[in-house]
């Protein structure tokens, strides 16, 4: 009997569904994984597989791309019958991907009961796919356990109640200090070594999908490049509307790479004296490895990073790019502390909370709303 059956499907889910797997594994629990192919190209999905040491996946449905509808659709029209068939206690999903909250529906209205991991985090922006998706999937969600304490207030302010709730702190921090010690260095990674560089990541719709804003980016990049030597690991997304704006000179210069792989993106930014990102999980990550971070986005819906961690919010502005990048340049940046709970035991807790809210036996009735921990 599968006990739970956990879901991942685009590059930030790997890293967090890694350490879940492997505790759930080493306190008995059964677990089945299913990948939902969102993300597919072996830079984007396999080589997280191997360099993380994730089980292969016990079902793939093989999405692809798609608009929203039709990539939250399909996820859902596949996952029904995979779902139908292992009959599973409980669906876990984590993060705020379309996978995570098409499988989280299937499961909801077929009463299978939904665990979600990394669950309250909210950037109160509902232009951004990701906050629909974590505002939805919270709410069909039984069990929800949470990186940061701000997370509660969040939820309960949209009437979920505290006793679903549960702080375990941040599995990909996990991740992070798991495998630290296997980072690649840069220089490998860069062909070469840069005594100083920046990294910078760039893929959110509202940064790329528009031609003014990506072309100034770039712009206040590029003054940067001048200064601190930029190097950009470049997504798909990103790299078809460069090239669709026509803004591919706009690159000349940088340290472009294609996507690189776990361990190469941690020694990356374990290395650089400053990181440039619109991405989430890499506020989080800058914070657990002590580097300044500049976030390329007018909100965050991980606070703590600004609060107690390394990262400022300078939006896609180039005047705020400007300034805080001078201000690193001066003083090093934000040096910031590590988050409470953010010590590479969140999965265990993730386990050891469910092996009491689990079912002890097949046929034994579901026990939402019983506090656990
Ligand atoms: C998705 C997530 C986002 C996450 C990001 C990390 C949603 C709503 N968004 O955005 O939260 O931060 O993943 O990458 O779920 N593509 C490839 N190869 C792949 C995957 C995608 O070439 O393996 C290209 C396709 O052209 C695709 C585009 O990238 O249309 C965007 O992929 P998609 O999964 O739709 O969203 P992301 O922008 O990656």
């Amino acid at each position: 009997m599968t006990q739970v059956l956990c879901i991942a499907g685009a590059r930030p889910n790997f890293m967090k569904i890694a350490p879940v797997m492997a505790a759930l594994a080493e306190t008995g629990i059964s677990a089945q994984l299913l990948h939902t192919g969102q993300h597919y190209d072996a830079a984007m999905s396999d080589s997280f597989f191997s360099d993380l040491g994730i089980p292969p996946p016990d079902h793939h449905l093989e999405v692809g791309s798609g608009t929203h509808a039709v990539q939250t659709a399909e996820v859902m029209k596949r996952f029904e019958p995979v779902l139908e068939s292992v009959q599973p206690q409980a669906v876990l999903v984590v993060g705020d991907v379309n996978s995570t909250l098409a499988c989280a529906l299937v499961a909801a209205k077929r009463g299978v009961r939904v665990i979600h991991v990394e669950a309250g985090l909210r950037s109160y922006d509902r232009s951004m796919p990701e906050e629909i998706n974590r505002v939805l999937t919270d709410q069909i969600s039984d069990l929800l356990f949470t990186t940061e304490r701000t997370a509660l207030a969040n939820l309960q302010a949209e009437g979920i109640d505290a006793s679903r709730v549960e702080f375990v702190g941040n599995v990909m921090i996990d991740t992070l200090y798991r495998n630290l010690e296997r980072a690649v260095p840069a220089a490998r990674t860069l062909g070469a070594a840069l005594p100083q560089y920046a990294v910078l990541t760039l893929h959110r719709p509202s940064n790329v999908d528009d031609p003014a804003t990506l072309a100034a980016l770039l712009d206040v990049v590029g003054e940067i490049n001048r200064r601190l030597p930029v190097v950009m690991p470049l997504h798909p997304r990103t790299r078809g509307n460069v090239e669709k704006f026509g803004l591919t000179a706009k690159l000349d210069g940088l340290h472009i790479l294609p996507p690189v792989g776990y361990l190469e993106m941690l020694g990356l930014m374990r290395d650089a004296r400053l990181v440039l990102t619109d991405s989430g999980g890499i506020q989080e990550e800058t914070t657990a490895l002590g580097v300044p971070c500049l976030t390329l986005r007018d909100n965050t819906e991980r606070p703590i990073t600004i609060d107690e961690g390394t990262n400022t919010l300078v939006g896609p502005n180039p005047e705020a790019i400007r300034a805080a990048f001078a201000d690193v340049m001066a003083g090093g940046g934000k040096a910031g502390r590590i988050p409470e709970y953010w010590d590479g035991r969140a999965a265990m807790r993730i386990a050891h909370a469910l092996q009491g809210w689990l079912p002890q036996k097949k046929g034994t009735h579901a026990l939402t709303g019983i506090r656990v921990g």
